[in-house]
């Protein structure tokens, strides 16, 4: 393996198009954030980058459809994600952003080098073009029937409800999303990036050189190598982006996947002047951290444009992850299937390490995996309250206890006690071979098993029971314990940060560096430590139950704007309904009918009357609550017996999706008696 001087962390940068949720927390944040604060903590030098991408065509349409600028949009989320992070404690040397000066500025450059130097091809190809909005559609703005499975508002690109990949002029009867007209298929030219010139190098350098790299990442780039590269285009047709610097290319920008990436390098100008010594100094080891959706453009194509400019560093690694799903279903922003960071933050505050530890210890490393609030809650409560805090606890309450808070001198210690300390050196080792693998799950366990052992090593000693029979004991058993908990203020540091800051607080400890991971004299006898308080709290089942009921919540409202709407019945004459009296009305008592579990007698007063109606709402509505509730009622329905009552008329009701009932209502107060047509 390499020995590298300094190590530059990126992390996907997130469109600025929504806030971020739990799934780029697993994916990427945490685990970044655990690598970087691992080396900062080993005293090694680190850069770890971040930013919004703020390019892109989805931007353009949630501007569009929101009334306001793609600026207005970026700006609103950007501020939004940076101060989450900044919350949850991504610690970040820098979270820069694509609209920035200095990246428009870096990215043209980038371009203009490769253009000068003969690195892209230019071609002309056929584009839809909107005639009306004089402009060329990017996919997402055409839509149209699906070739494949006649769903008829696939986008250019993609058919959401069958899945399947498209080009734009696949599309059955396409249409323009600004001006709703058939778009023309127009010439326009784009700048083309030959991948395919590439592949014997992409094939040595990633499928001979890079083994090492996660089967998951490995085998995407050996499936897209082996499945052939074709040039790609790096431009576009659209007004939002980087325009492109280049003679010719008017109303042209960047290809968002262009710009994106090269976002780390202007981030890392943002932060240093000396930036050139991490991107273009071999002895740098640059690791991108991304979602297994962005493989292709870490690992194939900006490479790609970083060899063809020439003075860069290529990625070391990128250890990509899978995708973290939410109770069963796929993570979606459009469909509000997400726990939101800035949600959580305030619904859970002061909790940020439990969500980090959570969605390290079911990080989706290998394969998709699910995030459960059941889950979330048995992490803390049996994990982080039962055996880390249960453990740190115990500890500092004996030692406050037993000796006012000075830490008891350790004498003849037991081999117990010389093996127990000793097994923190050997997970130490542990933990390092797994964060260095990129193996964040298992260096978590790794690292809890010291709590665990300290945790054992009490239970077995019960120096509450000692204290009776050998007291002199227990300074010895206090004494290790204490070692273990302050080695915990070091093995925890990555993935739990506010965690070890408070422990250090309650031991009155000062931060201490990696390397002194697993020595057994961290914390001098005499020293003395402070009134302790519980480092974690139970998660009360009201609180998940909480989070529960506001996803189902959410899986109601999508079942309802996903519903089928019934296909409309034939045609009537207008005298057909002229025949229906309906008229508004005004419920004046209201008792279930006996014996039914559906029924109410209704009284109500339609302005001509007042009349007994008998409706099957009640597993709706209680009747003390529908008091003067306002109803249309047809009136001249035919009587008829229910339940040996008579019905006469009829309210009416709209159903949902679900089955349940709302009434029609005027939309302001009416006066009974008042016509319907
Ligand atoms: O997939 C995404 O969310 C992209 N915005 C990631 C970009 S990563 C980098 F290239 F900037
Ligand atoms: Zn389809």
């Amino acid at each position: 393996m390499k020995n590298f001087k300094r190590t530059l962390i990126t992390s996907a940068l997130p469109y600025a198009n929504g806030p971020v949720h739990i799934g780029h927390l697993a994916g990427v944040y945490v685990p970044a954030d655990i690598y970087a604060r691992y080396l900062r903590l080993k005293g090694e030098e680190v850069a770890f980058i971040g930013g919004s991408d703020e390019h892109g065509v989805p931007i353009t349409l949630k501007a569009k459809k929101e009334g306001v600028t793609p600026q207005d949009v970026v700006d609103k989320y950007h501020n939004m994600i940076k101060a989450s992070f900044e919350k949850f404690g991504i610690s970040f040397d820098v979270y820069s952003r694509t609209s920035a000066k200095i990246h428009h500025e870096t990215a043209s450059e980038i371009f203009k080098t490769l253009h000068d130097k003969g690195a892209f091809i230019e071609q002309t190809s056929e584009q839809f073009f909107d005639v009306e909005a004089n402009q060329f559609l990017a996919d997402r703005y055409i839509t149209g029937t699906c070739p494949k499975c006649n769903f008829e508002k696939a986008y250019g690109d993609q058919c959401e409800s069958c899945g399947s990949t498209l080009n734009a002029t696949d599309l059955i009867e396409p249409k323009s999303v600004l001006s709703g007209n058939k778009p023309i298929l127009k010439q326009t030219k784009h700048w083309f990036l030959p991948l395919d010139q590439y592949e014997p190098w992409l094939r040595e350098w990633i499928l001979e050189s890079h083994k090492e790299w996660k089967p998951n990442v490995y085998g995407q780039c050996k499936s897209w190598i082996d499945g052939g590269l074709n040039p790609r285009a790096v431009t576009r047709d659209l007004d939002w982006g980087i325009p492109v610097p280049v003679a010719g290319a008017e109303g042209k920008v960047l290809y968002v996947w262009f710009d994106a990436p090269i976002g780390y390098i202007s981030a890392t100008k943002e932060w240093t002047k000396d930036w050139t010594k991490w991107w273009k100094d071999p002895e740098t080891k640059l690791v991108h951290f991304i979602g297994k959706d962005n493989i292709v453009f870490h690992c194939i194509i900006f490479p790609t444009v970083l060899k063809a400019e020439g003075s860069y560093i290529l990625p070391d690694n990128v250890p990509a992850n899978e995708f973290l799903n939410l109770e069963g279903d796929k993570i979606s922003t459009s469909r509000n299937w997400a726990v939101w960071l800035h949600e959580y933050l305030e619904d859970f505050p002061g909790k940020e390490d439990v969500l980090k530890y959570t969605l390290t210890a079911n990080a989706p490393e290998t394969k998709d995996n699910d995030f459960t609030w059941k889950d979330f809650q048995t992490r803390n409560n049996s994990e982080l309250v039962a055996i880390f805090g249960n453990f740190v606890n115990r500890a500092l309450v004996l030692t406050d206890k037993y000796y006012n808070g000075i830490v008891p001198e350790a004498s003849d210690l037991t081999d117990y006690d010389k093996q127990t300390l000793s097994e923190i050196a050997n997970l130490k080792t542990e933990v390092e071979k797994s964060i260095d693998t990129f193996h964040f799950r298992e260096a978590l366990k790794n690292a809890m098993d010291i709590a665990r052992l300290g945790n054992k090593y009490l239970a077995d000693m019960e120096p509450w029971k000692v204290i009776k029979t050998d007291p002199h004991r227990v300074k010895t058993i206090l004494n290790t314990a204490l070692q273990i908990a302050a080695n915990l203020t070091i093995v925890f540091e990555p993935f739990l940060p506010f965690t070890t800051e408070k422990l250090r607080g309650f031991m009155n400890l000062s931060k201490l560096n990696w390397n002194e991971l697993g020595r057994t004299d961290l914390i001098a006898a005499n020293h003395k430590i402070n009134t302790p308080e519980l480092l974690f709290d139970k998660i009360e089942d009201e609180a998940i139950q909480h989070q529960v009921d506001k996803l189902l919540s959410t899986k109601k409202v999508n079942e309802l704007e996903q519903a089928i709407v019934s296909p409309a019945k034939n045609n009537i004459e207008y005298d057909d309904f002229a025949k229906l009296d309906i008229r508004i009305g005004t419920i004046i008592a209201a008792e279930k009918v006996a014996k039914t579990k559906k029924l109410l007698k209704l009284t109500i007063d339609t302005g001509i009357d007042k009349r007994t109606v008998v409706s099957g709402i009640a597993e709706y509505f209680e009747p003390e609550k529908i008091i003067g509730q306002q109803v249309s009622i047809l009136v001249n329905l035919a009587p008829k017996i229910l339940k040996g009552i008579e019905s006469q008329g009829m309210i009416l009701m709209a159903e949902n999706a679900d089955g349940s009932l709302v009434f029609v209502t005027p939309a302001t107060p009416t006066k009974e008696g008042s016509e319907v047509r």
